[in-house]
């Protein structure tokens, strides 16, 4: 996510590189195809110079007239263009612009070189003579058996200097786009990105449930406002979460206190109730009554004792480990199973207890007894089949006590909720059974002390398997 994050933060700075270089290449491409057709129009006007110098120097030359081609030449010295006339050997025989005296053999010259070789040519170069830069064309002529080359160049010493200066400034607007592309990405590094991720660091924490985590909030910049309006709504979520704590506990507080002032009275109605049971009577009615008030005044004590169950473990899952010990996985599982016998017996049902592990966890064996007795319990009661298969094992660095039954299962739907406190699918029938469907809710307050957890996998028809997972310290 982060890394999908960064990709959108850094699209711009990218952006902007990529048009910097494009822009320099394009400019740099467009200077080169500039001067290109620059010196490509300058060859025109030379080769047309060319052709016009040479209707006049060729009778000149045929006349082997070199005083008359040296005042031709005098009158050019005031033109732009410098015209020169060569012989085979390289000498210079007259020149526009100097004295033919000053002039070495050009016999080396690369216009001159390739002109001997019977081909015009055109070249740039820096001229000595002339101390600027210049375009040269040069073309072979023969007259009376005579190799002559002739010479005609223009400065090219503006174009250049432009070219060089337009080339310089490209390069320096490359640089400060370039130099303005690192200001912008180490600006969102540092009061985007970097204030970005401290951010969504502190909102994870949160969200995990460390509620004292501190949310960071920069100073200034574009994240000021957002971080500020998290920090304000973490801090209501804290006092939210602090008070509905506070009357959860005072609710479980209440419950408990209101569960053992009923079982006082409900402890002695019971003792009463044996006692009357003792004594012989033939009053049909009498017996009746006294049926039902020993069936209803057992069921309310086994809801009072599984609300007292619930509360306790609520209390002690802020104090975890108090109780805890030492215990072996394989002797829970065989009470619970041996205590289960008779009423599993009394519904024609079996308990294999197929594998068992004998490894030993740090926990409260009096609870976790009480969660495999609740599921041995509904299996015997829902499942209507016969038999049950009881098992635990490590798997994951869990140990697993898992017991499952093939009997009538449950709907996807209802197995998300049978862990709620009250909920039964078939009321009626639960009710019959003497449920009150607080079995489940214990059941996974009991992982929950022991930091695991317990899931069903069910579906109608196909039985249900309930299994309890508690991490290996
Ligand atoms: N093995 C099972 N097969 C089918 N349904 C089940 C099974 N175990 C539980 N249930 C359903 O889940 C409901 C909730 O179970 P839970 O143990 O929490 O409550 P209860 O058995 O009704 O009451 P209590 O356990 O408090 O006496 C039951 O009422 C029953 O409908
Ligand atoms: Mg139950």
């Amino acid at each position: 996510m982060i890394k999908k994050r960064d990709n959108i933060l850094f699209f711009i700075p990218i952006l902007i590189a990529g048009i910097v270089i494009l822009t320099t290449i394009l400019l740099l491409f467009q200077l080169k195809q500039f001067g290109a057709s620059y010196i490509k129009d300058a060859e025109e006007e030379l080769n047309v110079d060319t052709k016009q110098a040479l209707w006049i120097i060729t009778p000149i030359l045929k006349e082997n007239n070199f005083k008359k081609l040296d005042e031709y030449c005098q009158e050019l010295k005031n033109e732009k263009m410098r015209l020169t006339i060569i012989n085979k050997e390289g000498q210079v025989i007259a020149d526009s612009k100097t004295g033919i005296s000053n002039l070495d053999n050009h016999a080396n010259r690369p216009e001159i070189k390739a002109a001997q070789t019977g081909q015009p040519s055109t070249t740039i170069r820096y001229s000595n003579t002339m101390h600027s830069e210049m375009v040269y064309h040069s073309e072979p002529i023969l007259i009376n058996g005579e190799g002559y080359i002739i010479r005609v160049s223009v400065s090219a010493d503006n174009i250049e200097k432009m070219l060089k200066k337009a080339e310089k400034n490209i390069i320096l607007i490359f640089l400060i786009g370039t130099g303005g592309v690192i200001l912008l990405t180490l600006y969102i590094f540092i009061r985007v990105r970097i204030p970005f991720n401290k951010l969504q660091k502190s909102t994870i924490k949160i969200a995990s449930g460390n509620l004292d985590t501190e949310i960071y909030v920069p100073k200034d910049g574009i994240l000021w406002e957002l971080a500020r309006a998290v920090d304000i709504m973490s801090k209501q979520l804290k006092r939210q979460i602090k008070n509905m704590k506070k009357m959860e506990n005072f609710r479980s507080e209440f419950i408990a206190n209101v569960s053992h002032e009923i079982k006082t009275p409900l402890t002695s109605i019971l003792s009463a109730v044996e006692m009357l049971d003792g004594v012989e009577t033939e009053n049909i009615k009498q017996k009746k009554c006294l049926k039902i008030i020993s069936e209803q005044s057992n069921r309310l004590n086994r809801l009072i004792q599984d609300i007292l169950s619930l509360a306790d473990l609520e209390k002690k899952q802020i104090f975890k480990n108090r109780d805890f010990a030492e215990l072996s996985i394989n002797s829970a599982v065989e009470n619970s199973v041996s205590l289960c016998k008779s009423l599993a017996e009394a519904a024609s049902i079996n308990i294999i207890i197929e594998e068992n592990t004998s490894i030993k966890i740090f926990g409260n064996s009096y609870f976790l007894e009480q969660a495999i007795n609740n599921l041995i319990t509904n299996a015997v009661k829902y499942s209507q089949t016969d038999k049950i298969i009881v098992k635990s094992y490590v798997e994951n660095n869990e140990v697993k006590i898992s017991v499952k039954d093939f009997g009538i299962g449950m709907k996807k739907e209802e197995a998300a909720r049978v862990f709620e406190r009250f909920y039964r699918i078939d009321k009626a029938r639960s009710r019959e059974l003497g449920g009150t469907g607080l079995g489940l809710a214990i059941v996974k307050n009991i992982a929950k002390l022991h930091n695991g957890r317990v899931d069903v996998i069910t579906s109608p028809g196909n039985g249900a398997d309930f299994i309890i997972s508690i991490p290996i310290i």
